[in-house]
């Protein structure tokens, strides 16, 4: 009785080999954002950016008082970064477009050759290798151009974006299948806003973040509409905005209800108007704002309301979950006459909501960030039951440290971590993961924290003119994750001389 043997056999090494599996067509890659790796921000016809504007500018907003003027250089050294990529063996690679570049008055009267070239090089470099190109439109960096006139607090942006997610359609949608139209709105209003800690360097807690809020989310609509309308037919690609989302857990059973409210300040905010079936703000949220701004003496609102034509332009404007994910918070409701604060890190004062870390989520360098695998697990299981049973594609999760070792074990342990909850999220809640970025393929420019923050597979010499790049552990373990299409590949406990 040989056959029933075999098959006994079988099974049980189907069930060990292949638990760890990926589902067949999971994606892997890993990002990079313009500002962040380009540097050459004077090159060529190129304008500057709100960032190029405030780096120079406050110097002392930074915290190593550095700037992203050479960065990693890769609008240089491009075609290492693609050789990167390949020795990584990413599905994909998510890049960012800088619009000074590509556009350098802002608008769309006039394209830069070199821009345009910039790209369509890097598009065709990575296609030729077999690797996707996955284009992010905006990563913080608007020209100063349009900031002189409002930047995101001008409603006319929805507009001024829209044309530039055209030319960039036009020109590059016959090869890029997969667009992020605008990435992480918290950031780019909500913390810049609240705090004046990133470009443009405003502090309007009250309105700005809020009108930034909205035109994001009109920006972003606008973008898709005209993908949708202009380009789909011809092109099949896929349009989505890349949400960060922080997890919530209440601090203690009773603490569901400001949970909820700050989940919904938080993700709901840049989510509920795109993706829920009636659209418009969350409405708990919508009601909190609205009774707030009367107690603050306000006649209306801070949160500027959608009009019915505005809710249905936006409604809808997806064809995938785009997911950021790094972190979590608890959450409690403010005791009375206890300061809350600052929004977005550890408070949200309209809400009265203080927000805290649990002992066991383990911090990384930078205080945002406390490593709690399971949170990704329940943040797409959140997604899923918000939103329905739709793709989610995870754009960027990542560890940060502040040496530049090339033996980061915790980095390793970091991603095999999340990884095994994105598996669990597939395989057990029946979550539809469709892809993971690692974020960052190479260290680089921080935003305010300047060059202390590293987040790379592959550090970067910043003393050397060359930036040379060299992999990490990590690397080597993104690397066999990604061949075996498998968790069940052995830990990089010491770096080897694979990548190299
Ligand atoms: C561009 O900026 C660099 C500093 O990053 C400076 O050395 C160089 O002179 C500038 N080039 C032009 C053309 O302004």
């Amino acid at each position: 009785m040989w056959l029933p043997k075999i098959l006994v056999f079988s099974a049980l090494v189907g069930v060990a080999c292949c638990k760890q599996n990926f589902p067949p067509g999971f994606k892997f890659g890993a990002a990079t954002a313009a500002y962040q790796v380009e540097g050459a921000w004077n090159v060529s016809d190129k304008s500057e950016s709100i960032w190029d504007v405030f780096t120079h500018d406050h110097p002392e907003a930074i915290i190593d008082r550095s700037t992203g003027d050479v960065a990693c250089d890769s609008y240089h050294q491009w075609q290492r970064d693609v050789e990167i990529a390949s020795e990584l063996g990413l599905h994909f690679y998510r890049f960012s477009i800088a619009w000074t570049r590509l556009l350098p008055n802002g608008f769309s009267n006039y394209v830069s050759e070199d821009g345009k070239e910039y790209y369509s090089n890097l598009i065709d470099a990575l296609l030729e290798k077999g690797i996707e190109p996955v284009v992010t439109l905006y990563h913080f960096d608007l020209p100063q151009s349009l900031q002189n006139l409002g930047g995101w607090t001008n409603p006319l942006i929805a507009n001024w974006f829209g044309e530039y997610a055209r030319v960039a359609f036009s020109l590059y949608g016959d090869r890029v299948k997969t667009w992020l139209t605008i990435n992480e709105p918290i950031v780019y209003c909500q913390v810049s806003y609240s705090t004046g800690i990133h470009a443009p360097g405003i502090v309007s807690p009250d309105f700005g973040s809020l009108m930034c809020s909205k035109n994001a989310v009109l920006a972003h609509a606008k973008a898709w509409r005209i993908y949708d309308e202009e380009f789909r037919q011809k092109y099949q690609g896929k349009v989505s905005l890349a949400n960060l989302l922080f997890w919530f857990e209440p601090e203690d059973e009773n603490e569901q209800e400001a949970t909820d409210l700050v989940q919904q300040l938080w993700s709901g905010v840049y989510t509920h108007p795109i993706f829920s079936k009636d659209g418009g703000w969350p409405p708990e949220l919508e009601k909190k704002l609205a009774e707030k701004s009367r107690q603050q003496g306000y006649t209306g609102s801070k949160l500027p309301p959608f009009t019915q034509e505005e809710k249905e332009l936006v409604g809808g404007t997806y064809d995938f979950f785009g997911l950021n994910f790094y972190t979590a918070r608890t959450a409690r409701k403010a005791q009375a006459g206890e300061k809350v604060g600052p929004w977005p890190f550890i408070g949200a004062p309209d809400l009265d909501v203080v927000m805290s870390v649990r002992p066991d989520w383990k911090p990384q360098a930078s205080q945002l960030f406390f490593s709690y695998p399971r949170a990704l697990r329940l943040q797409l299981s959140w997604v899923k039951q918000q939103y329905g049973d739709i793709d989610i594609f995870i754009l960027e999760n990542g560890f940060v440290g502040y040496d530049a070792d090339l033996n980061d074990q915790d980095r390793v342990n970091f991603y095999r971590d999340h990884l095994e909850q994105v598996l669990l999220s597939i395989k057990e809640d029946g979550v539809k993961v469709v892809g993971y970025t690692a974020w960052s393929m190479i260290d680089n420019y921080e935003w305010s924290d300047g060059y202390r923050s590293k987040f790379g597979l592959y550090a970067v010499d910043f003393a050397d003119p060359q930036r040379a790049r060299r992999p990490r552990a990590s690397a080597q373990y993104y690397a066999r994750v990604i061949k075996q299409h498998s968790l069940d590949v052995h830990d990089t406990n010491k770096l080897t001389d694979e990548l190299y």
